[in-house]
């Protein structure tokens, strides 16, 4: 078996110095089938029961239990890698590689110590080699060393949710073309949570009334100065090369939660009731941003993701690594529609990243009223 950081240093340096025209072929950057080697410890799977997780399109999570019921499982579920063209904007269109077709991926829920498995699909028709590398799991980059599928390949891979908390999962498929997939929607985020739930800063279990995914992606897309609109490609391929100069410029052309501008507004905001608690899940998979709830707060946040951590308290805005999911739970006091952003209000006003709350109930004057309304300086 060669060793990892050989292989991983020599795909990288493959990858700079090759012109981008040698990108155009679609598996050239594959990654290599990875070898585990003699194997000590087998899977202690046996007479573990099986349950199948339906997925659903984010910000909605799967069905789940808070709180575990029964002993560990083995939780299959099935995702198809779907490429496309995506319209992340008005009239702004990329040649998307996605998870199931929706950016972020759909989230999958499971218990710590439950095991997931996965049948990762790459149907005929697409044009790429694709894997999955999931933060949560431990070994061979994350999985990815070993799904890499091309066009009408699947792969099943299972592996134990040790870790309690949110993460992300990518595609990683190798040298430049970990970036390229990532940073063209392929990107999602698991949840693990505790057996017995979640816990407060005072360690007794906390529930929420409702959970909501929102995946914050940033989006690269060259611009043609000369019509004065953003370039439009017939396939992934033929947007690459052009692709690669912006996103070297390290500066997003766009920024959307859940694969649009405004797609988590209006109609599609999200939903509460004065008095119920949302749990929050963001991810960023490549950047940093830092997530504020405008005229509420993050009553209990767990930094980093890490369920297992005690989780801070009455937190104004919290960071996101690039590469990472938080959650965040807050309990709903006020009525309204409450802006849920990116807190570096350019990207979140001007860039696309924000969304909305929509909250019924009625008012507490106790917590705020306009004592007079606007008028002329007496
Ligand atoms: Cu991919």
């Amino acid at each position: 078996m060669k060793p990892l950081l050989s292989k991983w240093g020599r795909s990288i340096a493959v990858a700079t110095s090759l012109s981008i025209a040698a990108f155009m072929s679609p598996t050239l950057m594959a990654g290599e089938e990875m070898e585990v080697g003699s194997v000590a410890v087998q899977a202690n799977i046996a007479g573990l029961e099986r349950v199948t997780q339906t997925l659903v399109a984010p910000p909605f999570l799967p069905k789940h239990d808070q709180v575990a019921k029964g002993g560990p499982k083995i939780v299959a579920m099935t995702m198809e890698i779907v490429e496309k063209e995506m319209e992340i904007a008005e009239d702004v269109f990329v040649q998307a590689m996605t998870f199931e077709g929706s950016n972020p991926g759909p989230m999958i829920v499971v218990h710590q110590d439950d095991y997931v498995e996965l049948t990762l699909k790459n149907p005929a028709t697409n044009t790429m080699v694709h894997n999955i590398d999931f933060h949560a799991s431990t070994g061979a980059l994350g999985g990815g060393g070993l799904t890499n599928i091309a066009p009408g390949q699947q792969v099943v891979l299972r592996f134990k949710a040790t870790k309690a908390g949110v993460f992300v999962y990518h595609c990683a498929p190798g040298g430049s073309m970990i970036p390229y997939h990532v940073v063209s929607g392929m990107n999602g985020a698991i949840m693990v949570l505790p057996r017995d739930g979640l816990k407060d800063e005072n360690g007794k279990l906390t529930t929420y009334d409702k959970a909501y995914y929102i995946g914050e992606q940033d989006w690269y897309v060259p611009y043609d100065a000369e019509e004065d609109e953003y370039k439009r490609y017939g396939s992934a391929a033929e947007a690459m090369g052009e692709t690669f100069e912006v996103m070297k410029t390290l500066t997003p052309t766009h920024l959307t939660f859940n694969g649009k501008v405004g797609a988590i507004t209006g109609e599609n905001a999200m939903t509460a009731k004065v008095g119920e608690s949302v749990l929050f899940i963001h991810s960023q998979a490549n950047r940093d941003s830092r997530v504020h709830l405008i005229g509420g707060h993050g009553d209990l946040v767990w930094q980093g993701g890490s369920f297992n951590d005690t989780p801070a308290t009455s937190l104004e805005t919290w960071a996101v690594a690039g590469g990472e999911a938080t959650a965040a739970m807050y309990t709903f006091l006020q009525p309204g529609l409450y802006a849920y952003v990116n807190h570096n209000l350019i990207e979140a006003i001007l860039l696309g990243a924000a969304a909305h709350v929509s909250v019924e109930g009625e008012w507490n004057n106790d917590l705020m009223e306009q004592v007079e309304k606007p008028g002329p300086i007496k």
